[in-house]
Parts: C-alpha cells; sequence; structure tokens
C-alpha cells in the first residue's frame, strides 16, 4: 500500500493533539515502576536521575549555542581527553544525586573516586555521564548510562569497596539515549521497557513495554579496525561472519558501527545484533576498552532482561566480580543464539 503522506502529515503535526492523545493512553514511568515492585524510594531514586538526564538533553540539544560542544584542556583519571559535555554532564548528575538524600556515594567514569554524598543513603549509583562523547562534536547519538544498588550499611560513604559488587546486585539500571527522540531503558529486575521522552509535557512515557531481543541476527557491531590486535577466536567469528553465505555461517551479515554504546545497545535492543568490545592485545593491564561498573554491568543487565546475552568471552558479566572502579571488561553483548555461537569460537 502506498503511505498517504499528506494525511499522515496531518495526523502527526497537531503535537497539542497527539499529545493529549498520548497522555491519556500511554503509561508512565511511576505506574509502571510500582506494577514492577518497586520500592517507592528506589523510584523517587530513578525519577532524580532522570531529572538530570532531561538537564542533559536540554544541554545536549542547544549544542553550538550553549558553547557545550569540544573539548576541555583535561583529562580524566583513565588518560582519555574529557569533552566538555563529559564534564557538565557528570556535574549534573553529581549534584543532584547528592542533593537527593537517597544516595550514599557515587562512582562515575569522569571522577578519580568514590564521591560521598549523604551517609544515611541506602544506595550507590554508578554512571558514565554521558557515553560516545566523541559524537558530541558530530551531532550524532550519545547518552547517559547508569546503575543503581544498595548501600551496604557497613559502608563508609568514601569507601571503594561496596561499589566492588558483581552486576548481579543491581537493582535497576538504565541508559537514556539523547537521539533524534530521548528515549530511556530501564530495568528493575522484570524485563526491560522503553520510553519516549515526551518533551511537550516533560515526562517519560512507556512506549514499548517489555521489549525482546531477537534470538537471532544477521548484524554485528565491532570496531574491524582493532583488528589486527584481537585474539584468535575473535579472528576467526568475524572471519566467518564475513564470509557470508560463501562460509560456514551460510548468511550475510550486516555490519553497524554508532560509536557510541548506548546507540549500538539500543539497536541490539530495539531488533537484535551482537556488539563487540573484545579483549585486545595493545595493553595487557586493559582487558577491553568498556568500563564493567559504568558500561557493561548496566548494558548487559539490560540485554539480559530483554532475553538476550552478555559475556565477556569466558563468563557471565554480571558476574564479573569488580576489583577497582574503574576497572575494563572485554564484552560480547546481544541476539542469544549469535552470542552463544561466538563463545563457541571461544571453546
Ligand atoms: P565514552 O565516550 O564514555 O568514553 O565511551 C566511548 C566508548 C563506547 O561508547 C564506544 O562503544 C567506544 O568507546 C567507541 O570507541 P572507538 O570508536 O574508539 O572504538
Ligand atoms: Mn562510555
Ligand atoms: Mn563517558
Amino acid at each position: 500500500t502506498i503511505l498517504d503522506v499528506s494525511n499522515l502529515y496531518k495526523k502527526t503535526c497537531c503535537i497539542t493533539h497527539t499529545t493529549t492523545r498520548y497522555l491519556l493512553r500511554m503509561k508512565r514511568l511511576n505506574s509502571q515502576l510500582q506494577e514492577d515492585g518497586a520500592p517507592m524510594e528506589l523510584i523517587l531514586l530513578l525519577r532524580t536521575i532522570l531529572a538530570g538526564c532531561k538537564e542533559i538533553s536540554f544541554r545536549v540539544s542547544q549544542g553550538a549555542l550553549a558553547g557545550v560542544l569540544g573539548s576541555t584542556l583535561s583529562e580524566n583519571v583513565q588518560g582519555e581527553t574529557q569533552k566538555k559535555l563529559d564534564v557538565i554532564s557528570n556535574q549534573i548528575l553529581k549534584d543532584i544525586l547528592s542533593e537527593s538524600g537517597y544516595v550514599k556515594a557515587i562512582s562515575s567514569e569522569e571522577e578519580d573516586d568514590v564521591v560521598p554524598c549523604n551517609p544515611n543513603g541506602n544506595y550507590l549509583v554508578s554512571f558514565d555521564p554521558l557515553d560516545g562523547s566523541s559524537n558530541t562534536d558530530i551531532n550524532s547519538l550519545i547518552g547517559t548510562i547508569f546503575s543503581i544498588t544498595h548501600a551496604p550499611q557497613w559502608m563508609d560513604s568514601d569507601d571503594p569497596s561496596a561499589f566492588l559488587q558483581p552486576g548481579t546486585q543491581i537493582v535497576a539500571a538504565g541508559y537514556v539515549l539523547y537521539g533524534p527522540s530521548a528515549m530511556l531503558a530501564l530495568t528493575t529486575g522484570r524485563g526491560t521497557h522503553l520510553y519516549t521522552l515526551d518533551k511537550t509535557h516533560g515526562g517519560f512515557l512507556l512506549t514499548t513495554p517489555n521489549v525482546k531481543v531477537p534470538v537471532q541476527t544477521a548484524e554485528y557491531s565491532i570496531n574491524a579496525s582493532n583488528q589486527r590486535h584481537w585474539e584468535a577466536p575473535v579472528q576467526a567469528y568475524i572471519n566467518d561472519l564475513l564470509a557470508g553465505t560463501e562460509g560456514p555461517r551460510e548468511k550475510d551479515y550486516n555490519m553497524r558501527w554508532v560509536a557510541a554504546m548506548v546507540g549500538d545497545i539500543h539497536r541490539v535492543l530495539s531488533r537484535g545484533g551482537i556488539f563487540m568490545y573484545p579483549y585486545d592485545k595493545r595493553d595487557p593491564s586493559k582487558a577491553g576498552k568498556l568500563r564493567l561498573l559504568y558500561e557493561a554491568n548496566p548494558m548487559a543487565f539490560l540485554v539480559e532482561q530483554a532475553g538476550g546475552l552478555a559475556n565477556t568471552g569466558t563468563g557471565r558479566i554480571m558476574e564479573v566480580m569488580p576489583t577497582e572502579i574503574h576497572q575494563r571488561v572485554p564484552v560480547l553483548i546481544g541476539s542469544k543464539e549469535e552470542v552463544e555461537t561466538c563463545l563457541s569460537y571461544y571453546k
């Protein structure tokens, strides 16, 4: 059928009408969280994080008009040049979480050490304030990734050891993708739900409840410029994908790379695929590029809750016991059968 473009335009251009319809019909964040059994304090903490993300979303959208693009003169603890938006986003989340009272301490990709907040706070929050920040200067996909665990009673608020828990202890994880629409992916362990920020009333509306990652895929995502540094299993696996219909996989694969994990994982959640940042041999002190606390664990939780798999190549990401807050891990995340096939090359 031919799409009636003028009719579609008439239907969708009346924003007030659309919003009213959506507000009446769509489920909001609070009611989904309550349905999933999230305690009220956790809901309030999530809303606090999301208030920060809305502020980041606004700053991002102002771009050059707000003078937020480009780099600072400093580097973070991991030796990476900080973008202005890395610093701004980190400050927004740090301020709002410190003032909220719900949080005992935070750990962030952009902070050298754990940041103590309220000594009586019940939660710990880890975050990558801006993922994919090299994309800021090209007006492309970026996002904020976060996870929440309980704060142990015994812990002092500046003690990093409480953050060294495996991902299985996470009570909620999510990301906000700052794309053509701002979208939230969120799990509290009862499935993964996708929400879209309605900028006319300022709330996240549930647009895909219980998203499911297709079990099979013909799409993969890896930075192929690192190929010469990969280990043998990854070399062999990717070679077989590249061989397409003429190789052992007997089908043609397509490749996608956003250069922001948040964008690549959003695609995996939306239509399946495998996303990889494997171990490479350049720097034996780093097990991979992506950070366990800020990137790998929250994405692993979201994808597992949507029926996908998340592995390092040698074990489940969420079972890795962290030894330090900025630890890096190899990452293979995506459609169940494709990740299983990839893992078979490691055996
Ligand atoms: P960040 O911007 O938080 O430092 O993270 C960037 C990460 C990740 O999002 C992405 O998958 C990867 O780095 C891309 O790096 P390369 O393009 O250098 O491989
Ligand atoms: Mn990142
Ligand atoms: Mn970052």
